[in-house]
Parts: structure tokens; sequence; C-alpha cells
């Protein structure tokens, strides 16, 4: 288990990105033609992630996390990246295809196995007795 709050659980919003993630790659690689909505579903995708990196960058900082920093900006990076990935498929410059699903999921991926969990491990060793 993760870290709880009051609203929702960091696993709760991850399931909640995974479960997006499945539905907007699963798109992209059945409908060739499906790029408007490709680019609408990642727009309010990344606005779903904003929100969820914001909670995980307050958790963090209540919890004085020594990876507070480097964890941040990989969530910048990774807004930014979504972003421009987005208003480049909208304008139709990016085919959509398993490698353009593979290329986002693998994105995202990363930053779970290399940043969330860290963390994640990192937050149960200070919590465990
Ligand atoms: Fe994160
Ligand atoms: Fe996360």
């Amino acid at each position: 288990m993760y870290i709880e709050t009051k609203k929702s659980t960091i696993a709760d919003e991850h399931y909640a990105i995974t479960a997006r993630i499945e539905s907007i790659t699963y798109l992209m690689t059945t409908d060739r033609d499906a790029s408007d909505r490709v680019a609408s579903l990642l727009a309010s995708f990344t606005n779903i992630l904003r929100d969820h990196f914001d909670h995980e960058e307050r958790i963090m900082a209540d919890n004085k996390y020594d990876g507070y920093d480097a964890h941040r900006k990989h969530h910048a990076y990774l807004y930014s990246n979504l972003a421009h990935y987005t208003s480049c498929i909208s304008a139709g410059l990016i085919p959509l295809s398993k490698e353009t699903a593979d290329t986002f999921r693998g994105w995202v991926n990363f930053h779970v196995s290399r940043f969330d969990l860290a963390f994640q491990e990192w937050h149960s060793a200070q919590t465990s007795p």
C-alpha cells in the first residue's frame, strides 16, 4: 500500500492514470485517423497528471524527501514533453501507431519505475517500525 490522504491515495491516482494510458494507447494503435480525439484525450490526461504531480510533490515536501528536487524536475520534464507531444499529434505531425503509443506509455512507465517507486520505498522505510 502507498501513502494515504483523506481525499485519495497516490495508489488510486496511479491506477486511474494507468487506466487512461491504456485507453489512449488503444485508440492510438487501432484508429490511425483519431488524431483529434487522441489529442483531446491527451490534453485532459495532462491536466490529470498535473494534479497528480502536485499531490505527489506536496507529500514529498511534507515528508522532507531527499529526492524531492530530482523527482519534481522529472515531473516538469514529463509535463512539458506531453504538452509538446499533444500539440504535435493535434497538428498531424506525429502519426498514430504502435510506436507512438509505446513512446507515450514508455515515458510514464519510466517515471513510475525510476522515481515513484523510489519514493514509495523511501517513504515505507521512514514509516516502518
Ligand atoms: Fe512522480
Ligand atoms: Fe506518480
